[in-house]
């Protein structure tokens, strides 16, 4: 007589998987990793050139289709284009929001405009795009999103700010999210990498202990997307940083040049 199954069955990996700036040097890492499961992926993205090579690097990888989707997603109609994805795919069981811009945080503050633009797409937009998304999982009851936001969210610094106050609400609109999904089966997500060396960063003396590369970032995506959450930092190390920081009373804060 056999005792009780001690099978495990594995988190089935996403298959049809929406990528929301795809040619994000974060996002085309974790790209790599989905296509060899063989998954389905929409690569949307600006630079239409470029979406079509990460495409061919995709399919030769591994992944069952790899669309790419041109678009700006500032202007685009968030709820209808996101539909059109959906449809193409035959339904959605993760969606990775990565683009973003940073500026430069004096530049920002003395050019109304220029912060404008920084906040109307880490925000306004991601927002929108967010909401569309969870307007999906919600009626799927199914299916997970995940939003790159950025440790800079967890307490405004005078080095970054602006570009920070856009990943701090960005935060707290996912948590948001997430807490709705949860008792309906679906899952909302936000990463916070700490300093990761891509074309954003590519200004900055980017080297250190506390420097990550994008191929390091990506299985910690990846994994969010089957688990964990509602705040996955990335590194994960940055969850103790961040504590600390957090907490810091202002007086010692406030002389400290970050
Ligand atoms: N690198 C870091 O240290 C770091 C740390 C924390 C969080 N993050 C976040 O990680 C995410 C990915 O950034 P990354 O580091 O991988 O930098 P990246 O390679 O420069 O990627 C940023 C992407 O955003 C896209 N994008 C910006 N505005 C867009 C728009 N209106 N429409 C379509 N695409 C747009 C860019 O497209 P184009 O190529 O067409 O410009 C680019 O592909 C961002 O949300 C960033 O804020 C990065």
């Amino acid at each position: 007589m056999s005792g009780p199954s001690q099978e495990v069955v594995a988190p089935k990996a996403p298959q049809r998987i929406v990528i929301l700036g795809a040619t994000s040097a974060i996002a085309e890492a974790a790209a790599r990793l989905w296509a060899a499961n063989g998954a389905r992926i929409i690569l949307a993205g600006r630079n239409e050139a470029r979406l079509n090579k990460i495409a061919a690097d995709l399919k030769a990888r591994g992944a069952s289709e790899a669309i790419d989707w041109p678009l700006d997603f500032v202007t685009a109609d968030a709820g209808a284009e996101l539909g059109k994805m959906v449809d193409r795919l035959g339904g959605l069981d993760l969606l990775l929001l990565a683009y973003g811009i940073s500026g430069d945080q004096g530049e920002l503050e003395r050019n109304p405009a220029a912060a404008a633009k920084v906040i109307a797409t880490n925000f306004s937009s991601a927002a929108a795009w967010s909401l569309a998304a969870a307007a999906v999982l919600e009626k799927q009851r199914r299916g997970t999103l995940l939003v790159i936001g950025s440790v800079a969210g967890d307490r405004g610094r005078r080095s970054n700010f602006i570009y920070g106050a856009t990943k701090g609400g960005l935060a707290h609109l996912v948590e948001g999210i997430a807490h709705k999904l949860a008792p309906l089966g679906a899952r909302a997500v936000i990463i916070k990498p700490g300093f990761v060396e891509t074309p954003m960063t590519a200004g900055m003396a980017n080297n250190g202990p506390l420097w990550a590369k994008p191929d390091a970032i990506a299985p910690i995506i990846v994994r969010a997307g089957e688990k964990g959450g509602p705040v996955v930092y990335a590194p994960t190390f940055w969850r103790g940083i961040m504590l600390i920081v957090r907490n810091l009373p202002a007086a010692v804060f406030d002389r400290l040049n970050i």
